[in-house]
């Protein structure tokens, strides 16, 4: 079984490397929208149409069997049209807040995201469903998305940087900063040890990249297949390469190339789009 995992950028490997964990004898491929990255800036109608055109390209390539839109910002319009669109189960990602909610002793938990996640009304949802007992501090930046790119392009992340964009919380008296902190934000968990050293160890990180596994590995209803087979045996000892693909070829995809070996990833190809894409960027 294949699974195709979308994002703007790397920030879905994150929730990739947390399925593989769980599911290793799936296949795997992953899709990324450099020509049009960031996301987190765009409008909902540009996200709409571009990543539902990419993803029936992928499709129509790759044909999966399930789909992880790997990115909040996304997950946070396109879900019903891709839902309509094709054929296969799509998982999109949602911001931990409900855990952080649960887990947190002060009440006060922040969401660390793009400026497009923190403004959408899914999100005001999200909150207002389960976490409307505590005090929800918002903090949306690109900056962290682009450090973390930097990051996994081979380049020294920028802590000024990462402490500027932070200091909203960090400033704040101490009573009154989160105690748990959403990563809201698939790029963010590239960047944990720098945010937490940052953010202090009274905060607590919390992403939902074993949330995402979980759910996948239900949909695909993998432990019945295994018992029935034997298949995790069989196939964690020939695990296939991942099959990687972006939109636009770029100056920085051999940088990228040598960092995802550590991925276990070799390639990066550019997915040709037959059909035309609206608003290009
Ligand atoms: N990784 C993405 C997310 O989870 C998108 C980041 C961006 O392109 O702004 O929101």
């Amino acid at each position: 079984m294949r699974v195709l995992f979308f994002d703007s950028g790397m920030g879905g490997l994150t929730v990739m490397a947390a399925v593989k964990a769980r599911c290793p004898q799936l296949e795997y491929a992953y899709l990324f929208d450099n020509a049009a990255f960031p996301y987190g800036d765009k409008s909902e109608d540009f996200l709409i149409d571009r990543v539902d055109l990419l993803l029936k390209e992928g499709y129509s390539r790759l044909k999966p069997d399930l789909i992880v839109v790997a990115c909040n910002t996304a997950s946070t319009v396109v879900l019903p049209v891709l839902r309509h669109d094709l054929p296969v189960p799509i998982v999109g990602v949602v911001p931990a807040i409900k855990p952080a909610a649960k887990l947190s002793r002060r009440g006060i938990i922040g969401l660390l995201a793009t400026p497009g996640t923190v403004k959408r009304a899914y999100t005001d949802h999200l909150i207002a469903q389960f976490a409307a007992d505590v005090k929800v501090l918002r903090l949306g930046t690109t900056e962290l998305v682009e450090e973390a790119e930097r990051k996994l392009q081979g380049q020294t992340v920028n802590m000024k940087r990462l402490t500027a964009v932070l200091k909203p919380w960090t400033d704040l008296q101490e009573d009154l900063k989160p105690d748990m902190a959403v990563l809201g934000c698939t790029h963010f968990p590239l960047l944990k040890d720098e945010i937490g050293q940052i953010l202090g160890q009274k905060c607590t990180l919390i992403d939902s990249g074993d949330a995402i596994a979980r759910r996948v590995e239900s949909l695909l209803d993998i432990n019945h297949q295994s018992a029935v087979d034997g298949s995790v045996v069989k196939n964690q000892e020939k695990s296939s390469p991942c099959c990687v693909f972006c939109t636009k070829e770029d100056g920085s995809l051999p940088a990228r190339e040598l960092m995802l070996k550590s991925w276990g990833i070799s390639k990066i190809e550019v997915l040709s789009i037959r059909a035309k894409l609206k608003n290009q960027a």
